[in-house]
């Protein structure tokens, strides 16, 4: 069952998945399916995201679905051209039914670390732009409380080592655990946003307060966006290794 045309398609030619990404490829398919004709959707980015890229294009192909669909970031786009679906920018859609993303973290209120790719500014327009935001995940990514993945910070490139120096002042009196900050790199060279920005991941721990450090790093100059999602997501699809997915 899971080694059909999408695992073809994602290059593994048909070998054996890992229980990690049979977990990703279940939620995807599963979430592909909140998907009805006539849908404006957000298409999220990442590897889990692109199982339900590759499971929409297959309902396009095979079934006729009609849908409007938005990518989150040119990686994204070029996958749903390859997969079949057309895709619209989000002036032109305007509004959208339901953005369908992954995620890097989430707790039990839904509250989100995105960004691991490095989309999550996309990522956050298009699901505030979305009556509803469905996350899909593997069970990894449910934690209890936020902060052990490094929280992505996209920065404009002028002056970032000064905004650096504002995010870690103002961590400063924050519930955090840890501090650290690093500039995120593509091998030799930093990390480069698809709006050509620099991201800072900032090594947490814990998260006290989600909401209070998403408000005050969006104040600080040369913020452009940080990867936490506060009251954004709606439910979780989790895509389990030995096929189950769950709609939390
Ligand atoms: C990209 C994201 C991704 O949704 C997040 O990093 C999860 O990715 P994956 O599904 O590959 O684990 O926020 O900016």
């Amino acid at each position: 069952v899971y080694n059909g045309w999408d695992c073809k398609r994602s290059g593994t030619m048909g070998a054996e998945l890992s229980p990690i990404e049979m977990a990703k490829y279940v939620a995807g398919r599963r979430a592909a399916d909140l998907v009805e004709d006539g849908m404006r959707v957000g298409l999220g980015t990442g590897s889990t995201a692109a199982w339900l890229v590759k499971s929409l294009g297959a309902r396009v192909r095979n079934e006729g679905l009609s849908i409007t669909a938005v990518p989150t970031s040119s990686r994204t786009a070029a996958l749903a051209r390859e997969v079949g679906i057309d895709v619209v920018s989000l002036e032109d859609a305007r509004w959208l039914d339901l953005t369908i993303d992954g995620a890097d973290e989430f707790d039990l209120a839904f509250n989100l670390i995105k960004g691991g790719g490095g989309a999550h500014l996309q990522e956050k327009i298009v699901a505030t732009a979305s009556d509803r935001m469905v996350v899909i995940a593997d069970p990894a990514k449910a934690v209890a409380q936020l902060g052990a993945f490094p929280l992505p910070v996209e920065v404009i490139g002028f002056g970032w080592t000064a905004s650096r120096k504002l995010i870690a002042e103002a961590l400063e009196g924050l519930d955090v655990l840890g501090r650290e900050i690093t500039l995120r790199m593509a091998g030799e060279t930093p990390f480069r946003t698809d709006e050509g920005n620099l991201v800072l991941d900032l090594h947490l721990g814990r998260i006290g307060n989600p909401r209070q450090l998403a408000l005050v790093l969006n104040q600080i100059p040369g913020v452009v966006e940080n990867g936490l999602f506060i009251d954004i997501c709606d439910a979780v699809v989790i895509g389990h290794p030995d096929g189950r997915a769950e709609l939390r």
